[in-house]
């Protein structure tokens, strides 16, 4: 193997001849006719002709080459007090089985079967179950609210839908049933059937004919083999916030992603086959579907599946017992995670109960990474600490330090460079590289390497005009920032109102919609202000129709609660206010920016198409009044 910069220049020249020879680390039924198709441009295709099955890679495979008795999945739920070790063979044997149960209900080679699950290994077994028969899955996560589930099944129109009687939260039990129960009353689109996986702390009431239990499902139920499929076709769907509150269907192709994700398990985060690998995110993400599911299965590895918190379950030491008692080699978390930790026991001494001497690194992604919270991390773990950057959309890392390449210098604030495959340009408005140092738009250069999305689920159309149409031969990833003088990726802030709210994407124009629809409400905004834990939470301010005399109070809770039921608890909404207007351009765009900068008590300049300069002083004392806006 070479250094890091002769595999990133040979990914550059010669990306055909090197994703090639990724691929041949997979089995196929049938190898494919063309590496990169770009015939359908720009809806591309990587490994067209090729014929392939997701599960075979992730499952069979390692049964056929001797490794049945491999742990496959350890799941971890300190919430529940439970653990089971489940090897390749039973996980396989298990999933063969699940196939049989969707066959049974009707599911075929290219139907969607909607996944709202906890973190348990049915739900690992339903994904992929869906993958051994050519079904599409689409996972959706636990704390979305029924109106956020009721968009995602009118999207993917699912023939069935697999979900658990409860999520268990530390202090509550979430019922999803009543919550998928009152999404299928709010939705189109009606499921042949609803296979419902009941845990003992709570047991769902069924409705008759539509609703299945998991157990009584697999009556009578035969194994299914793994069906070939194309290459191109969907492996799954994961909705993920965009500008707009209808969520965007990303698409994940099934051949990219295979490819992808094996080469990135020793590339980038250099574990080998038989590693324990874990990922401390949650199934319902990109990071759960790439790294908790899919990567270390495709890669022989043991996965850990953990339902519970970095805090509380039952302490701050929870992520170190599970490293030592697992024998985790190679972790990744979000960075809010590890400031939770921090703020608990901020010198560490829990990590000093355990012998972590098994961890060789410790990988950190899903929103920004402060320097002082990496360089925390290094301090007491002593291993490398390795911030990288990634969206949905791409499905794996796009920078990173690869440390199966070269480990390359830690600069703490930077996810360092573009990984093999990716070319990242910082655009200004006219789409030309902006100068070393300054800021701009980040920008992948196209075509995208195997594993991103090819196009939104049924919207060409949406695709083009979200990512391909801003910046030419480009995609927008909606995140600016800089490349410095060592060619180090800095990422500063999002280009659209997306927050990041304890390492979940969400849209705030989703949460106005949700806040617009008050009674008392004429208008509103939501914006994203720095939060010590989460990196940002979400702010409502609002404005209220003339002759409304509700105390404040009473529609601030309203609305709190309103979004919480209508999006969910992920939404974090907590904080709002009442002004008595906003601030606008004189074209009458609502100036979040410039609100955002006043709550975090950050220097801004005067725009100059503010319509009327007074109301930024109105706003910084109605932010006061809630703790915001202190200088
Ligand atoms: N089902 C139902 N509700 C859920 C849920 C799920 N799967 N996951 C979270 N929630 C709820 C929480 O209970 C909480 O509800 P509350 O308002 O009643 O307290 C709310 O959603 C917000 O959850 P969360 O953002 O997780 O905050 P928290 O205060 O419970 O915990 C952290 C804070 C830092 C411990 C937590 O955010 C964390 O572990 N983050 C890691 C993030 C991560 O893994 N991101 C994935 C990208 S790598
Ligand atoms: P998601 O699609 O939910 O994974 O969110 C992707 C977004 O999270 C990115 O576009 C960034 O805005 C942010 N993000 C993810 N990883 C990082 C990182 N390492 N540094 C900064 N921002 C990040």
């Amino acid at each position: 193997m070479g250094s890091y910069t002769e595999i990133y220049q040979l990914a550059l020249d010669k990306p055909e001849e090197f994703w090639a020879a990724a691929a041949d680390d997979l089995v196929w039924q049938k190898r494919w006719d063309k590496v990169l198709d770009e015939t359908n441009s720009p809806f591309n295709n990587w490994f067209s002709g090729g014929r392939i099955n997701t599960c075979y890679n992730a499952l069979d495979r390692h049964v056929d080459e001797g490794n049945s008795s491999r742990l496959a999945l350890i799941y971890d739920s300190p919430v529940t007090n439970v653990k089971q070790k489940i090897t390749y063979l039973e996980l396989r044997n298990r999933v063969a089985s699940f196939s049989g149960v969707l066959r049974k209900y009707g599911v075929e080679y290219g139907d969607r079967v909607l996944i709202y699950m906890p973190m348990i290994p049915e739900t690992v077994i339903a994904m992929l179950a869906c993958a051994r028969i050519g079904a599409i899955h689409s996972v959706v996560f636990g704390g979305f609210a029924s109106n956020e589930l009721a968009k995602r099944i009118d999207d993917a129109k699912p023939k069935v839908i697999v979900s658990a009687s409860c999520g268990v939260e530390p202090g509550r039990i979430v019922e999803y049933k009543p919550l998928l129960d009152n999404a299928l009353k709010l939705s189109n689109s009606e499921p042949n059937h609803c296979i419902i996986f009941q845990r003992e702390m709570h047991e769902a009431e069924l409705i008759e004919k539509r609703d299945i239990d998991w157990h009584d499902a697999h009556d009578r139920v035969t194994s299914v083999d793994c069906v070939e499929v194309e290459a191109t076709d969907p492996v799954y769907i994961l909705y993920t916030s965009g500008t707009t509150g209808i969520p965007k269907g990303v698409v994940r192709p099934t051949a990219g992603h295979l490819v992808s994700l094996k080469w990135s398990m020793k590339s980038i985060y250099d574990v080998d086959p038989g590693d324990v690998y874990w990922a401390a995110s949650d199934v319902g993400w990109v990071v759960g579907h790439s790294y908790i599911v899919y990567a270390p299965l495709f890669h022989g590895c043991t996965s850990i599946l953990y339902e519970g918190k970095p805090v509380g379950t039952p302490d701050a030491g929870a992520f170190w017992r599970v490293i030592s008692e697992h024998q985790v080699n190679c972790m990744f978390t979000a960075p809010t995670a590890i400031r939770a930790i921090k703020k608990e026991d901020p010198y560490g001494k829990l990590v000093k109960k355990y012998n972590l001497k098994c961890l060789r690194s410790q990988f950190l992604a899903g929103e920004r990474c402060d320097p002082d919270t990496l360089e925390w991390t290094k301090n007491i773990l002593n291993v490398p600490v390795i911030d990288h950057w990634w969206q949905t959309e791409t499905g794996w890392p796009i920078a990173s330090n690869c440390l199966g390449i070269e480990q390359r210098d830690i600069k703490p604030g930077s996810p360092t460079c573009a990984v093999p495959g990716w070319k990242i340009d910082v655009l200004d408005e006219f789409s030309k590289p902006v100068p070393t140092g300054e800021i701009g738009a980040i920008s992948l250069k196209l075509p995208l390497p195997p594993g991103s999305l090819p196009t939104l689920w049924q919207n060409d159309e949406r695709f083009v005009e979200s990512y391909l149409t801003t910046y030419p031969g480009y995609y927008e990833t909606g995140d600016a920032g800089i490349i410095d003088e060592d060619g180090y990726l800095h990422i500063l802030s999002r280009t659209d109102d997306i927050i990041n709210v304890a390492g979940h994407r969400l849209s705030t124009g989703g949460m106005e919609q949700v806040l617009a629809e008050h009674k008392d409400v004429a208008e509103c905004a939501v914006l994203g202000v720095n939060d010590q834990l989460k990196g940002q939470i979400p702010l409502g301010l609002i404005v209220l129709k003339d002759g409304i005399n509700t105390e404040h109070s009473e529609i601030i809770e309203d609305v709190i609660k309103m979004v919480r039921t209508e999006i969910g608890p992920v939404a974090a909404f907590k904080v709002a206010t009442v002004v008595k207007r906003l601030p606008k351009t004189r074209s009458g765009k609502i100036l979040r920016g410039i609100i955002q900068k006043i709550a975090d008590s950050v220097d801004y300049d005067m725009p100059a198409t503010i319509d009327d300069p007074e109301i930024l002083n109105e706003i910084k004392e109605s932010l006061q009044k809630i703790g915001y806006a202190k200088q």
